[in-house]
């Protein structure tokens, strides 16, 4: 390892977060972790560790802009930086429209956009300082296109894609900016589905997912390119996935 990061995750407890915190804790990378599950957390960190990585774990609720203020400039005040913020947590409570589950929709909105927008809040001011800093949000394939039941999830990923392509364009060419897109991935993610018939529907359509590491791996390449390369989108999703 040439280049060690301080990368800051949300979401690191499970599915797509926990195997990126473990490959990037491998690859030699610095990995702070964020979720409210704390005690996974921890054992996360404990395992990276033992293995020979560095980690630590924080609480950290992303629908509280403060919470995620003070995880980035706890990091800052440790490790003097912050080199990568991957914008990972997400919900996916799925269900038709015409099913009225609107506090699962708003539960929605407030992880998947305004968690997103919190994070870039909390590390942009830090990026723009510093005059470097990458940050990769874990989009969906739900981001290029609306799926039935998956009306207001889908939505929230077309606003995450649209908001993280909107920091590129702003953003000082120092600043680099991904959206990683995955497909159907082994996680947690469809235990937040409420209603019977949408679970048993998305239970038979995740049938065939791809192991979390595989976006782990994405993310890897994208933050692993020269500082004056921007990986700027990658989708990945099971070969057989249509
Ligand atoms: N798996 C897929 O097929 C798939 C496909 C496309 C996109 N994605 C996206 O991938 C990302 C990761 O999801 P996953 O599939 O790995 O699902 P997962 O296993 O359910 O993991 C979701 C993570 O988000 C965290 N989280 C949820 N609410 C949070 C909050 N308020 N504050 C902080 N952390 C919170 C959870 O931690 P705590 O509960 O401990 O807080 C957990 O670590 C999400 O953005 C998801 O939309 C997944």
């Amino acid at each position: 390892m040439t280049d060690p990061k301080v990368v800051l995750i949300t979401g690191a407890s499970s599915g797509i977060g926990r195997a990126t915190a473990l490959r990037l804790g491998r690859e030699g990378h610095h990995v702070v972790l964020g979720a409210r599950r704390t005690g996974r957390l921890a054992a996360l960190a404990g395992e990276i560790r033992d293995a020979g990585g560095s980690a630590e774990a924080h609480r950290l609720d992303v629908t509280d802009p403060a919470n995620v203020t003070a995880f980035a400039d706890m990091a800052v005040e440790r490790h003097g930086h912050i080199d990568v913020f991957v914008n990972n947590a997400g919900t996916g409570p799925l269900s038709r429209l015409d099913a009225l589950l609107t506090d699962e929709w708003d539960r929605t909105i407030d992880v998947n956009i305004r968690g997103l927008l919190h994070g870039i809040a909390a590390a942009l001011p830090h990026f723009q300082r510093r005059g470097a800093g990458h940050f990769v949000t874990i989009a969906s394939v739900g981001a290029h296109e609306v799926m039935p039941m998956g009306v207001v999830y889908c939505a929230t990923k077309y606003a995450a894609w649209a908001i993280t392509e909107g920091l590129r364009l702003e953003a000082d060419p120092s600043i680099r900016v991904t959206t990683v897109s995955p497909g159907i991935v082994e996680s947690e993610i469809a235990g937040t589905i409420t209603e019977p018939a949408t679970r048993e529907a998305i239970r038979v359509y995740r049938e065939a997912p791809i192991p979390a590491d595989a976006i782990a791996a994405a993310v890897s390449y994208a933050i692993g390119q020269p500082s004056d390369v921007d990986v700027n989108e990658l989708v990945i999703r099971p070969a057989g996935q249509r």
